[in-house]
């Protein structure tokens, strides 16, 4: 069984408490929309989710130690790219679409941090943060492959529209990612979209559902 949650950030206690009346076993695999948080500057609670009887994929936040993340060994996992990061965990690479327990998951990560100026670069930001033209062209690629029709769509940020109706402008630096957003909303047909970031449980444009401390069964 999958299920779908918002935004970690390396907390253990709350991660636990979020998932723990699921009563999770071998077969069953929970999704992060970014800030996954737990690959960060220690690994000490990564230690402590690789002990889990159960599954984690997430895909890739604003709040991530990039350099870090990108040092694990990238593999092909259920049609797509993935981290690797321990037998139970994987990063579900950006652009990327993946075929879970029958079902399609197109993933794309990363957001720009408005808190930027406050952080240090490779310490507490990095600017891997918001993807590469060869992640844009990946994931039209991947999206082209399957037709434009998936079943899910798995995001961090959301399309630019939503940003409108929570009553924000998204930042100059984040409008390349929230246009594609906009356009994959448009474009692609899909059954559900699941989003994080705003540290909300709320759903925008109709379609798009921000997740923060809601768990939601899959299916
Ligand atoms: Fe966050």
């Amino acid at each position: 069984m999958l299920y779908i949650t918002g935004d970690t950030h390396g907390d253990y206690n709350d991660f636990i408490d979020r998932t723990k009346k699921l009563e999770l076993t071998p077969d069953d695999t929970v999704i992060i929309c970014g800030d996954f948080g737990f690959i960060f500057i220690d690994d000490y609670f990564l230690t402590k989710l690789v002990k889990l009887p159960w599954n984690i994929a997430f895909v890739d936040g604003n709040h991530e130690n990039f350099d870090k993340l990108e040092r694990y060994p990238v593999e092909n996992w259920n049609g797509g790219k993935v981290h690797r990061i321990a037998k139970n965990i994987v990063h579900l690479m950006r652009g990327n679409v993946f075929s879970i327990e029958g079902k399609t998951f197109f993933c794309m990560g990363g957001a720009y941090s408005i808190d930027k100026a406050i952080r240090r670069e490779g310490v507490s930001w990095w600017s891997r943060e918001s993807p590469s033209n060869e992640e844009y062209r990946t994931a039209s690629a991947s999206l082209e492959k399957c037709g434009m029709t998936v079943d899910y769509i798995l995001t961090h940020n959301i399309p630019e529209k939503g940003f409108y109706e929570l009553g924000y402008c998204p930042d100059m630096h984040d409008r390349e990612l929230v246009g594609f957003l906009q356009w994959v909303m448009e474009t692609v047909s899909f059954k559900e979209w699941y989003a994080g970031h705003f540290h909300i449980d709320q759903t925008v444009c109709g379609k798009v559902r921000i997740l923060y401390g809601d768990v939601v069964p899959l299916g």
